[in-house]
């Protein structure tokens, strides 16, 4: 099943030493895309997300740190490491994409051809990403029934990976495996990751959907109208607390109340033993104009006092299981299933 193929987008890829990213602010009107020549743009890039979902900003630092023009100077290396770092402090596939790109580098037993080796670690962790949406892909078919109805929020699919997506992934895996699928697709404020993205993704690939608003979910549920629900992770904390988009936990908690099940995709590079809990994960808080503007019109008065964290916490006590490339971890059990 190449779902590529189907969708007819790739979201990065690196071209002739240029690192070359689909624009995903000017989704779905305009499909462009941007070359990353310097860790400075790539950056920006991350920040501004051009690129984002937390698998494929690990790829993209991982791919930026061999832009450096002199990559022997330790010190333009470790700072270009910090800078890529700090952009989005929930990811933990950030962190952690840069960390192995760090370790590889100090460790590089080849200095001449650094610059070669370093890129080959950076193809490899984004290959590895990719395989691991295919495995959690086929994992999570096992929960998915027949026919099924999936809510899904934010954007966890091909334009957050490095592969075919991580919830997106089950939902793409359950569909081309034959199964009648219809996906609701949460629009995902502040900025529509939803609307803009899955929706889009899902077309391309000819998965069923329909787009809701963020409020409307608790109405379907009510008609019993949705069988599961399945997001991606930013970060998963030691005792399974996970922290995605915004609008998540609210998701859980409806879920919860209506008895249906509540699955988290991700890979195990979003997994973060360091934090013992959700309350130990940072939360990014981004600008106030995602909330008080669209499109670059003023939605609300000027001056409005806004809070905008980017992610919320998800107990593990209500998530029904988290599919990785390695299995199904059920909250609260031991292990693997
Ligand atoms: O702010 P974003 O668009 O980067 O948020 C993305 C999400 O919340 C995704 O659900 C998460 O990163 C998992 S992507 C496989």
């Amino acid at each position: 099943m190449d779902i590529f193929a189907k969708l007819g987008f790739r979201p990065i890829f690196w071209s002739d030493g240029h690192l070359i990213v689909l624009d995903q602010r000017k989704l779905p009107t305009e499909e462009s895309y941007i070359r990353l020549e310097t860790v400075e743009q790539a950056v920006m890039a991350i920040s501004d997300l051009i690129v984002r979902g937390a698998p494929l900003i690990g790829i993209t630092a991982a791919y930026a740190l061999t832009l450096l023009p002199n990559i022997s100077d330790n010190l333009a290396f470790e700072n270009s490491c910090a800078m890529l770092k700090s952009t989005r402090p929930t990811a933990v596939n950030l962190s952690w994409a840069v960390d192995r790109m760090a370790a590889f580098y100090r460790q590089a037993v080849n200095r001449e051809n650094l610059a070669d080796d370093l890129l080959a670690e950076a193809v490899r962790i984004h290959q590895e990403d990719a395989e691991s949406c295919r495995k959690i892909g086929d994992h999570g078919n096992q929960v998915i029934s027949d026919p099924c109805r999936i809510l899904t929020h934010c954007n966890a699919g091909a334009l957050a990976t490095g592969g075919i997506g991580t919830a997106l992934g089950v939902i793409y895996t359950a569909f081309f495996s034959g199964r009648k699928i219809e996906a609701w697709v949460d629009e995902t404020r502040p900025v529509l990751q939803g609307a803009r993205l899955t929706a889009w993704e899902l077309s391309r690939a000819k998965v069923p959907f329909k787009l809701i608003t963020d409020n409307m979910a608790a109405e379907l549920m009510s008609r019993k109208l949705i069988d599961l629900v399945i997001v991606g992770a930013d970060r998963i904390a030691g005792n399974l607390d996970i922290a995605n988009k915004i609008g998540t936990y609210g998701l859980a908690v409806l879920a919860s109340y209506h008895d249906i099940p509540f699955y988290c995709a991700a890979p195990t590079s979003t997994f973060d033993t360091a934090c013992p809990d959700g309350r130990s994960i940072p939360i990014e808080f981004r600008a106030e104009a995602e909330i008080t503007a669209m499109f670059g019109k003023n939605i609300a008065p000027e001056n409005c006092p806004v809070r905008n964290p980017a992610f919320d916490i998800t107990p593990n006590e209500l998530i029904t299981g988290i599919i990785t490339e390695n299995g199904i971890l059920k909250p609260g059990r031991q292990g693997l299933r």
